[in-house]
Order: C-alpha cells, then structure tokens, then sequence
C-alpha cells in the first residue's frame, strides 16, 4: 500500500519513516507531490489540523495519508505555545527563535511542567479513518542542553529518561517521543485497512 506523510520537514520524515519501516508501505512525502497547495492550518485543536491536513493531501494525492500536528504545553504558561509551537515567536521564526523566546518567557519560573503532544490523524480520500495521541511529561530545562534533534528538543527533559530529546539518539527518540506513541496507535488502523484492501 501506498501511505502519503504530509510533511516536508526531513527530521520528522526520517523519524516516521523508522518507526513504520517494515510494515511493507510504499512511503511517499510532500516532495513527491510538488503541486500540492499548501494546507492552512487553522484550526485551533492539535486534533483539527491533523485531520484537515490528513484530508485535503488524501483529496488532492488520492493516497491514504496520515499527518500530525505537534505542541509543546507548559503549565506555567497556561498550555501556550501549545498548537501555535511552531509559531511561537512570530510568523517564520526559527527553531532557535522559539526556543529562546521560551526560555525567556520561563526564566524566574520554578514550575517548568510541561508536555509535549502529537495527534496522527490518518484519512482516506473524503474521509478520517483514525485520528491518535501521544503524550510525553516532562520539563523545561533552564538552558539548552544537547546538540542533537530539532524545535525544542534540547530545552525539553523527558521525565521518564531524565534527559532532553536533544540528548537522545534518534533511535531512543523514537523509542519514547510523543510522536513515535501516537504512531504506534496508528499503526493497527493502517494494517487493518492495508489487510481489507488485500
Ligand atoms: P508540527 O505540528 O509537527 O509542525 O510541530 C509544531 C512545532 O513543534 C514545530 O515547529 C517544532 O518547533 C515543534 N516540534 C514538533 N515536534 C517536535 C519534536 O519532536 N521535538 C521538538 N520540537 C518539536
């Protein structure tokens, strides 16, 4: 079966890509559909511009696709930047221009709770067949600390490993990132469909 990703972004390509391989999936992306109009996502739900991005690049490809929206919520911050993450600090910012808005907006702040959320959101053409969540708990350190990963990687520490994803290699990224649990969920819906087109 053919499964479109709706994304260009290449950390997040090669992360998906591992965590599906060998599932027997002919795994397209955005590059192969250049003409593709961009997805506005406008939703005000992690959950919203998943599946509107799932969607239209189904409509549009004619493949079943699935897409994820990601935040990071701070409990000090209200849950912000939450589903503006990638904008946080203003309209085409850098990965580094948010973290270091962030670290700035925290600075002072001993509660540094804070979570990281993927919604994976799988569509037909015409229809969502599933949508799934993955949670990560974790912190905002005081400082970056890591040189490895993306966006806020490297002011983010992982409860369970006491360490920020920036510190991880990409395989035990995988192994606990919010993306990589909200995948797994997928993975079934994905089978059964690829197993009823057989
Ligand atoms: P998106 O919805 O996946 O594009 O994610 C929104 C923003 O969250 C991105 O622009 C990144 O700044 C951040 N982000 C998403 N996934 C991750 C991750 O795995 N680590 C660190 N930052 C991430």
């Amino acid at each position: 079966m053919k499964l479109l990703l709706a994304t260009r972004n290449r950390d997040k390509i090669s992360e998906i890509e591992e965590i599906l391989c060998g599932l027997s999936l002919e795994i397209l992306t955005y590059n192969n559909f250049p003409d593709l109009p961009e997805v506005i996502e406008n939703k005000d739900t992690l959950a919203g511009n998943a599946e509107k991005k799932a969607l239209e690049s189904a409509e549009f490809s004619g493949i079943p696709t699935i897409a994820d929206d990601t935040g990071l919520f701070v409990e000090a911050l209200k849950g912000a930047p939450g589903v503006y993450s990638s904008r946080y600090a203003g309209e085409n910012c850098s990965y580094k221009d948010n973290r270091v808005k962030l670290l700035s907006e925290m600075k002072g702040i001993t509660n540094r709770k804070a979570q990281f959320k993927t919604v994976v959101a799988f569509a037909f053409p015409g229809k969502v067949i599933a949508t799934t969540e993955g949670i990560v708990e974790g912190e905002i350190t005081e400082q970056e600390i890591g040189d490895r990963g993306f966006g806020y990687d490297s002011i983010f520490r992982a409860q369970e490993t006491g360490r920020t994803y920036a510190e991880m290699s990409d395989k035990e990224k995988n192994t606990i990132s919010h993306r990589a649990r909200a995948l797994q969920k997928i993975i079934p819906k994905i089978i059964s469909h690829n197993s009823d087109k057989k």
